[in-house]
């Protein structure tokens, strides 16, 4: 039998993030204020602990991981890499597939990897409230999970549309003692605002962050802060220690570096989390072929414009350059494989822009055809996030047999779909269609920034 399950164990755990903004060939465009300069740190400082706006800004390799984080992390960490051999078969194909298995963590997904750290970091600062929004809610019951373990108080501003479609992430926000309200809400001048413009709207992800970072900027004690799950440089970095432990575990599994590395990308995080190092010694020379992937339904990487933009619908955060669909972009209800945010992480779009990543989307309907041949092989039900990902690795399992070639696919196996259900019902019952974003709708978001500063496309045409 082949080793289907590589571990390590607790001494083997990475003791240091990788920070991929110290080895990038070309420097990232600078976050801008209102007035269309370069944002200083202490700019920040009302939204974030000044310990992470370090971490944000930080141009140093390697960043040590405290050990009391560890120490919270060793409940799920290492995380298993895992041979998907069963699915293998299936394909009849020679390529050896591997997964990086973040669906053991406590609530499910990558997410907790970052949220204890900066639960712990505002710990560290004497902050006593974290705020934050959440999508399907996958990252709100990630910080609900780590503020309960770290005595802090939180509250989750979750999209409505899921808020109502799916109660059970709810409900795991309370057992961890969080509170979580439908976005927008009435609690918030920004979502008073949303409201009695468009009462009706489903919400998005941009809007529950303009009511996050709101409560948390208003708070006349100074004591909360707001917390995001992906995106940010800090975010990213957190998420390092899945690749670094990938990259040990491959060692074990005798592959040298893997030809194809795959992550599915809503803000870019859990992609950024397993591949940086590989991007890492892709600049150092090695052929790799690297794929972030997102639904057709909110396709920022593969068609819109790297552009500067707000990061919330109502333009209170800083302008980051970034691929963007546009601050008020609303992805239609019919979609349901989750990845719904307007821009992506300014550190993968900078690798983008650099030719070192090929991003690709797919259609919902062959990213569930995926999770369902996913969960009749290997077993496991994915989140509809995460299908993106197997959507891809089936292909290029597929193009390898084609070739007769044994290539190494390495992905991230970034959640489980157990709380997404609801999503697989409606696939199985076929009420699902393809979604692509219609050209003149682009443009219609897109018009809302074309009067902001202009990104300049930095590259050195390497790759
Ligand atoms: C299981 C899972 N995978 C992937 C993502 C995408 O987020 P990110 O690109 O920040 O990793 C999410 C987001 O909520 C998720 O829940």
């Amino acid at each position: 039998m082949k080793t289907i399950k590589i571990q390590l164990n607790e001494n083997d755990i990475p003791r240091q993030w990788y920070n991929l903004a110290a080895d990038l060939p070309t420097p990232m465009l600078p976050p801008l204020g209102p007035d269309g300069n370069p944002i200083s740190p202490d700019m920040l400082a009302p939204v974030f602990p000044m310990n992470l706006i370090e971490q944000e800004v930080s141009s140093d390799r390697w960043i040590d991981i405290p050990e009391e984080i560890l120490d919270i992390l060793y409940r799920w960490r290492p995380s298993p890499l895992r041979r998907a051999v069963y699915l293998e078969k299936y394909l009849e194909t020679p390529a050896h597939i591997y997964y990086k298995d973040e669906s053991v963590s406590p609530p499910g997904s990558h997410k907790p990897n970052t949220a204890v750290a900066q639960a712990w970091y505002n710990k560290q600062f004497g902050i006593k409230k974290l705020t934050t929004e959440t999508g399907a809610g996958q990252w709100g019951s990630a910080l609900a999970f780590a503020c309960n373990l770290l005595g802090l108080e939180c509250k989750v501003f979750m999209v409505r549309i899921s808020f109502d479609q799916k109660p059970f992430r709810k409900m795991m926000m309370s057992t961890w003692g969080a509170n979580c309200v439908a976005s927008p809400s009435t609690e918030t001048n920004a979502g008073r605002k949303i409201l009695a413009e468009m009462p009706d709207t489903p919400g998005s992800l941009g809007m529950a962050i303009s009511e996050a970072v709101e409560e948390a900027v208003t708070d006349p004690s100074g004591k909360t802060r707001y917390s995001l799950g992906s995106v940010l440089n800090h975010v990213l970095l957190h998420q390092t220690i899945i690749g670094l432990e990938a990259k040990k575990q491959l060692e074990i599994a005798g592959e040298k570096v893997p030809d194809i590395v795959i992550g599915c990308a809503g803000g870019g995080s859990n992609f950024a989390g397993l591949s940086f190092p590989f991007v890492a010694d892709k600049i150092n020379g090695a052929n790799i072929k690297i794929i972030p992937v997102e639904p057709t339904a909110c396709p920022t990487m593969t068609r819109a414009p790297f552009a500067y933009d707000f990061g919330d619908t109502a333009c209170t955060t800083p302008l980051l350059a970034m691929h963007t669909l546009g601050h008020a972009f609303v992805p239609p209800p019919i979609h349901a494989g989750g990845l719904r945010y307007h821009g992506m992480a300014p550190l993968v779009c900078q690798a983008i822009v650099e030719g070192l990543l090929e991003p690709r989307a797919y259609h919902q309907l062959k990213s569930y055809a995926a999770a369902i041949t996913w969960a009749r092989t290997e077993g496991f039900i994915p989140a509809p996030e995460t299908s993106q990902a197997i959507a891809a690795v089936i292909e290029e399992a597929e193009k390898a047999k084609e070739e007769g070639k044994e290539k190494v696919i390495l992905f991230n196996y970034s959640g489980h779909g157990l709380m997404d259900l609801l999503g697989y019902d409606a696939y199985l019952s076929g009420k699902l269609t393809d979604y692509e974003l219609p050209e003149e709708e682009l443009q219609k978001y897109l018009k809302d920034i074309e009067s902001l500063p202009k990104a300049e496309m930095r590259k050195t045409g390497k790759w």
